[in-house]
């Protein structure tokens, strides 16, 4: 299905906040800057870019800060409406497997906006996370 007009406005709009974002990031280790950029229910935009660590495993996704920026500012009851992400390199990158739950958690209903291998790609969170785990 096209993507329709508001919908791309939408994505255009947090892929601009997204690259903005992406500038910040550390990755000294992958040289792959990360940024995103989230729209929530209520209408805020919140951002986020990844943060890597010597030890690797302490990595955290573009995807994931801006989900946790928006909880430190909002609190607990935000709902992620849409999300996109942007990379350094133009590359195909959908959210991983961690930032796919995250995202399920605080937006059940959220659209991601993601370069796939053909451009960009527009999917339901539910899409990209089948089953996705909850306990309430
Ligand atoms: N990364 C993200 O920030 N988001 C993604 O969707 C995929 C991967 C980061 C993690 C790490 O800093 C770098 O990209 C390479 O994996």
């Amino acid at each position: 299905m096209p993507t329709s007009r508001s919908k791309r406005n939408v994505r255009d709009r947090l892929v601009r906040a997204a690259r903005t974002a992406m500038k910040n990031a550390y990755a000294p280790y992958s040289k792959f800057q990360v940024g995103a950029a989230l729209l929530t229910t209520s209408g805020a935009l919140f951002t986020g870019c990844n943060v890597e660590n010597a030890s690797y495993g302490a990595t955290n996704c573009a995807e994931r800060a801006a989900v946790f920026s928006a909880v430190a500012g909002l609190g607990p009851q935000m709902k992620v409406q849409a999300i996109a992400v942007v990379n350094g390199h133009d590359a195909p990158c959908p959210p991983c497997g961690l930032c796919r739950q995250v995202i399920y958690e605080f937006g059940p209903n959220a659209t991601v906006f993601f370069r796939g291998r053909k451009g960009w790609r527009t999917l339901p969170i539910e899409k990209l996370l089948p089953e996705g785990f909850r306990l309430k």
